[in-house]
């Protein structure tokens, strides 16, 4: 048939699925027909076969096509519209299309043809994770998640506090810095996470990192030999995913009940990791919050068994209801918990400093894979970040943050109520910076289609979901938001899915005009 013939069928022949493969069906389904597209053999705008149809031919479940297809979504490969089914997109991310094209497909698990194979089979994983952050590209719209408000951030404290740093930045900064941090830094540090975290430590123990993301990474070289397991809360933060791979270890997804990591199920079914990851303030990403018994039950699991407890204290500073919980590594007693955090979700996000409390007698191995991996964090962020702290701007911000982003999240609740009732549910948080909205009255499909036409963003819950099919669900950020953009942004929302209102009056012509995409911003 003519390469070019519109009525050109997807060409079943090129998958190759192996049940055997140490990837899952939907991951390997998912690689194929990326590289179809990038090889060009799959065109923009071309038509990709039901789920149905194509787990038909295939020999495989649908929700095994459903999820490869949620995956290629989700990092803008393929849309589905409403009512014509799902084909490749005719907006192919830009980086993507300029791609090194292809010769013939290479054989499955050999890797890409597209100028990866040159890469270590360790590197094409990477490259292929990579794709994911094509999500967020561009100026933040309703409702991307992990931005904070920065239309309310000091700018002013901050520019003078550089500029005065700048004038005056003691001389030994430019010769060298420690790699465990700028000590004043630490100090500061250490005193934010004990008076306000509940973290026991000292400036001794801290340890500066350029992000949580960075903190994993160094954990990971140093804590797991290859062969490891590590427990990894499912749905959970994947982006940690790789890291404890390339130290060898297998990443075993552990389910979540009600009260977050479901320790008891996890230790009958995969007993003895050498470390488990978890997210006990804000559970990335449904948001839960782990209560006092659970804590201590992983806590006494830890100790019984000698493993370690990665606490990802992802905003733990935004709390709405109840009483603040200590942090895991404040109720420690047997130095298993090595906790981090980040200032990129609590600041700005391209302020690329976080920290950890290394366990007792590591900080300085700590200090040396920093030293290799990057030397050091720059000094003057780290002197601007100790001033902005000491000086008592740091206290003050996340309470501001804390009665802001509860009003906002309270506009993003009240308009979902009042514009996508029936067709999404979108429950208040008790803490943290996102809302989970769950498909009730319409498909999850049409819901995307829908958000993607007129620039409303999310990021579906199957980015964050190894299962198959993948964990349902959409993550909508709300603290970057002004009131009036999230509501903007929900009517235009509710007009591109359009019929699916219930209970209110409002004539669609009523609503204000859909913006463009991009045209929704704070
Ligand atoms: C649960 C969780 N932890 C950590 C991070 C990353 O933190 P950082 O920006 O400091 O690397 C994110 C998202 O960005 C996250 O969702």
């Amino acid at each position: 048939m003519p390469k070019n013939s519109p009525t050109r069928r997807f060409d079943l022949d090129s998958l190759a699925l192996d049940a055997g493969a140490r990837d899952p069906l939907h991951l390997q389904l998912r690689d194929q027909i990326r590289r179809a597209i990038l090889e060009g053999r799959l065109r923009p705008g071309e038509r990709v076969p039901s789920t149905r149809g194509l787990a038909g031919s295939l020999g495989i479940g649908r929700n095994t096509v459903a999820s490869a297809y949620d995956q290629l979504t989700s990092e803008g490969y393929l849309a589905a519209a409403v009512g014509s089914g799902t084909r490749v997109s005719r907006t192919l991310p830009e980086r993507l299309l300029n791609a090194p094209k292809a010769g013939p497909a290479p054989a499955p698990g050999v890797g890409g043809a597209d100028g990866l194979s040159r890469l270590s089979a360790r590197g094409r994983e990477i490259a292929a994770f990579g794709r994911l952050l094509g999500l967020d590209r561009g100026r933040p719209a309703p409702f991307r998640p992990h931005i904070p408000a920065l239309d309310a951030f000091p700018r002013e404290v901050w520019e003078r506090l550089t500029a005065r740093r700048q004038k005056r930045l003691p001389r030994d900064l430019f010769a060298r810095v420690d790699s465990l941090g700028y000590r004043p830094l630490r100090e500061a540090v250490a005193g934010y996470l004990g008076a306000s975290r509940g973290v026991r430590c000292t400036a001794d123990d801290i340890v500066i990192t350029a992000g949580v993301q960075q903190g994993i990474d160094l954990i990971a070289r140093l804590l797991i030999d290859p062969g490891d397991k590590v427990w990894l809360e499912e749905p959970g933060y994947l982006d940690v995913r790789p890291a404890f791979e390339m130290a060898g270890a297998e990443v075993i997804s552990v389910p979540l009940d009600a009260d977050g990591l479901d320790v008891s199920a996890a230790e009958r079914s995969q007993p003895r990791p050498r470390l488990a990851y978890v997210s006990p303030s804000c559970q990335w990403p449904t948001g839960i919050t782990m209560p006092l018994a659970r804590r201590l039950e992983l806590l006494s699991w830890a100790d019984r068994s000698g493993a370690w407890v990665l606490e990802d204290d992802y905003a733990g500073e935004f709390r709405y209801g109840g009483r603040p919980l200590p942090a895991l590594q404040g109720l420690d007693r047997s130095g298993r918990v090595i906790y981090t955090g980040t200032f990129s979700k609590v600041l700005f996000p391209s302020l690329r400093l976080g920290y950890l409390v290394a366990p007792p007698g590591l900080a300085e191995a700590f200090g040396a894979a920093r030293w290799l991996a990057d030397r050091h964090s720059p000094p003057l962020e780290q002197a601007v970040l100790a001033d902005f702290i000491d000086g008592g701007h740091f206290a003050r911000h996340i309470r501001q943050m804390r009665t802001l982003y509860a009003e906002r999240q309270g506009a993003v609740v009240d308009s979902a109520h009042a514009e996508l009732s029936g067709a999404v549910d979108i429950p208040a948080a008790e803490a943290g910076m996102h809302l989970v909205a769950r498909a009730v009255g319409a498909s999850q499909e049409a819901i995307m289609a829908a958000a993607s036409g007129v620039g409303v963003e999310y990021h579906p819950i199957s980015r964050y979901s190894a299962a198959t099919p993948p964990a349902p669900g959409l993550i909508l950020g709300y603290a970057a938001y002004p009131p009036e953009s999230s509501r903007r942004a929900m009517q235009a929302w509710a007009r591109a899915l359009g019929g699916t209102r219930i209970g209110h009056a409002t004539p669609a012509a009523a609503l204000p005009p859909a913006p463009r995409p991009g045209e929704i911003i704070t």
